[in-house]
Order: structure tokens, then C-alpha cells, then sequence
């Protein structure tokens, strides 16, 4: 049985919770930066399901790999060994630079390992007194949707009508160093810090800020834990986006692209001085680290060295943003991105961003607005500067 556009879109609001707002648009089939509608009508698609879609849709190196893999083996939860996730768990150690690796299935997840690894971290190794622990946070900051990593929003949308709220948390302003030391003391533990701060509408902090973070951290003892869910796998133009500025977090947090785009694979990395605290039935998931997710990260990652994704996104993304500020839009106030990351932030006068989105899609580029004057463009890594030209052929049409 088939539905067409309308009956996909009736049967979603008749049955599904109403948590999302998508555009009308009902994707059926994909592959590589396009995607395809019940009726065969194509689009570009410019979100990559919020960066998880780093390697183009449905990869052949990827599916492969799900594919042999679900003809062997697929879940045994870690009561028992399986072959595939210490394979992963090397793989992405070396590619990140870290001794150890955990892994569970979404960013939200790894969230929660990354505030649990530094709470236990501060008890266990800092001294800090029971149930004294902090971790700071920035303002405008989205980890997920847990009722912990809700507590420390401060977005209403996100917020309200969830509490109690879990304390320990200190929110300051981003690309603030003066207000985060001001907040550290002796029971700080960690400070969890999105590199770029995406779904706040690709806020870019001040150059040298996540160098400051890390200096603040060595001196006060205290865990530097980067959030590279969305800003990882290359899409801002480095392998990860604290890259920029030359640090070695103490965590690092990973999700969406690690799953190429097929599965939900999160993990967080650090050294064993950090990782190490962790000790039989204190942290797990009977998902994390399943063969079908390993199989599938381990050739989500070989894909990206072997394609030269991180190198791609650099340099496309910058033709990108050159070709955005050559259009010369007067609805435009700021443009801002690195790699495959770009935030075009529109002029109050221009009107909402959805009107533009929904224009877009009409015309064959799928995007979304972030908050309500921001769109962000965020196309699969793949993408190659005469798609960008054609695009933007598309987005001159809307925008000028
Ligand atoms: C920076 C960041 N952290 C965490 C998450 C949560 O990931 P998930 O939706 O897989 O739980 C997201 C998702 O958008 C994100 O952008």
C-alpha cells in the first residue's frame, strides 16, 4: 500500500504527536544530496536530517555495510563480547586521538554519559563533596531533550511545564571567558560547550573563545567536555569543530553523522584518566556499542577519510557562503557559517523565515528555519560547487 503527499501528511497529524512542525514536504526515497516525493517531484536537500546526513544519503559504502552486517549478526547487548564494537571502538579512538571510547545510540544520550563522566570524575578524582557537583553551560545552548539537558535550557519551548528540573548547572553567556570564570569554584567539574551553537541559529562564538575555555580548565581543574554532535564529522570544514582552535578537549561527544546517516550511533571519547571512572553496571545501554551500529559508524568514518569529506566541506562551504554574499539580498542582515554550516540570519522587515523555507521548497531546496529569522543551509558534505551554483540560482530567486 502506497499514500500520496496529502494522506502522508493526515495520517502524521491524525496519529503522530504533534512535537514537530515540518514543512509540507513528504520524502519517500533519496540518495546522495536528493531527495524524492511520494508524486516524483526532487529536492535538494539542504538540513541532512540536522547534520546526521553528513555522507549523502544512503551511502553504497554504508549500506553495504549495514547490509552485511544484518546477515550475520545485529544485537547481543554487552552481556556478551561481539566482534564488532572493540573494532569500533579502536577506530574511533584513533580518529579522534583519544584512548577510550563509550558508546550509546543518540546525541542526547551521549550528553548524559558526558555530564555523568564528569560528575563522577569530580567525586571520584576531583574531591568534590557529594552531591555538590557543577557543570557550566552557556545561554541559547541545545543538548538534546532529556529532563536533565532541559533543565539547563533556557528555551521556554524546550522548558516549560517539564519540572522539576535537575540541579547543578550554571548557565552564563556564550563567548563569554570573564563570566565563566567568575562562575568556576571549587565544585566545578566540567564546563559542556557546543562549538558552534547550531540550533541556537549557527551562532558562531568569538575567535580564541574555546582556546580560553581550555586554558580556564587546565587552571582550575576542570573537564572541558565539546559537544561536536552537530559541528562533528566534518561539517564545519575540520574533523571537529574545537579544531579551529588548535585545544584537545577533555570529552568529546558524538552523534549523528558517527551513524552515516542510516542509524543512531552517539559515543563519547576521552583518555582513561576520564573515561576510566566508569566501573561494571555503572553506565550502559542495551543498544550501545550493537554490531549494526558499529558495522555501520566504522565505514561511516572510513567514508569520510576516504572521500576527503572534511577537506570538501571546507571549500565548498566557503564557495557557498561567497556565492551567499555575492547575491547582495537587502532581506539579508547576517550571513555566518564555516564548512557546510551557514546561518543566514534575515532582516526583521524581510519577514519570518519560514515564508522563505517554504518558498525554497516549493522551487526544490529543502532547508529549515531555525528560531524565526534565521535559515540554515546545512547540505550533505557531498555536494559539489556546481550543485551549490545550481541552488543558488534557486535561493537567488527567494531571497533577492
Ligand atoms: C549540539 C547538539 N547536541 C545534542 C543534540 C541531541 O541529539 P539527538 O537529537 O540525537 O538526541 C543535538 C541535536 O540536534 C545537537 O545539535
Amino acid at each position: 500500500m502506497t499514500y500520496n503527499t496529502k494522506e502522508i501528511m493526515e495520517m502524521d497529524h491524525n496519529y503522530g504527536a504533534h512535537n514537530y512542525h515540518p514543512l509540507e514536504v513528504v520524502i519517500s526515497s533519496a540518495e546522495g544530496i536528493w531527495v524524492t516525493d511520494p508524486e516524483g517531484k526532487k529536492y535538494i536537500d539542504m538540513l541532512s536530517a540536522y547534520s546526521a546526513v553528513n555522507h549523502g544519503h544512503r551511502h553504497p559504502k554504508i549500506i553495504k555495510a549495514l547490509k552485511d552486517q544484518a546477515d550475520v549478526l545485529t544485537l547481543t547487548s554487552r552481556a556478551f563480547f561481539n566482534d564488532k564494537w572493540p573494532v569500533f571502538a579502536k577506530t574511533l579512538a584513533d580518529f579522534t586521538g583519544k584512548e577510550m571510547v563509550l558508546p550509546m545510540n543518540t546525541g542526547a544520550e551521549a550528553v548524559e554519559t558526558a555530564i555523568k563522566t564528569m560528575r563522577k570524575w569530580g567525586y571520584t578524582v576531583k574531591g568534590v563533596e557529594k552531591n555538590k557537583a557543577e557543570i557550566i553551560v552557556f545561554d541559547e545552548n541545545f543538548h538534546g531533550r532529556t529532563t536533565t539537558i532541559v533543565s539547563f535550557s533556557n528555551d521556554p519551548v524546550a522548558r516549560d511545564h517539564y519540572g522539576p528540573f535537575t540541579p547543578g548547572f550554571k548557565s552564563v553567556p556564550y563567548s563569554d571567558l570573564k563570566a565563566v570564570e567568575n562562575a568556576i569554584n571549587e565544585n566545578t567539574v566540567g564546563i559542556l560547550v557546543e562549538p558552534i551553537q547550531g540550533e541556537a541559529g549557527v551562532v558562531i562564538p568569538e575567535e580564541g573563545f574555546l582556546k580560553g575555555l581550555s586554558e580556564l580548565c587546565k587552571k582550575h581543574n576542570v573537564l572541558l567536555a565539546a559537544d561536536e554532535i552537530q559541528t562533528g564529522f566534518g561539517r564545519t570544514g575540520k574533523k571537529f569543530c574545537y579544531e579551529y582552535d588548535e585545544i584537545e578537549p577533555d570529552i568529546i561527544i558524538m552523534g549523528k553523522a558517527l551513524g552515516g546517516g542510516v542509524f543512531p550511533v552517539s559515543a563519547v571519547a576521552a583518555n582513561k584518566d576520564v573515561l576510566g571512572v566508569f566501573e561494571p553496571g555503572s553506565h550502559g545501554s542495551t543498544f550501545g556499542g550493537n554490531p549494526l551500529g558499529c558495522a555501520v559508524a566504522i565505514a561511516a568514518i572510513e567514508v569520510l577519510t576516504e572521500e576527503e569529506l572534511v577537506k570538501k566541506s571546507y571549500e565548498v562551504g566557503k564557495y557557498f557562503v561567497e556565492q551567499l554574499v555575492a547575491m547582495k539580498s537587502d532581506k539579508i542582515d547576517i550571513i555566518r557559517g564555516k564548512g557546510l554550516l551557514i546561518g543566514v540570519v534575515l532582516k526583521k522587515e524581510a519577514g519570518k523565515a519560514r515564508k522563505y523555507t517554504t518558498e525554497l521548497k516549493n522551487r526544490g531546496i529543502l532547508c529549515k528555519e531555525t528560531h524565526d529569522w534565521i535559515i540554515r543551509f546545512a547540505p550533505p558534505l557531498t555536494i559539489t560547487k556546481s550543485e551549490v551554483d545550481y541552488s543558488m540560482n534557486i535561493i537567488r530567486e527567494v531571497l533577492v
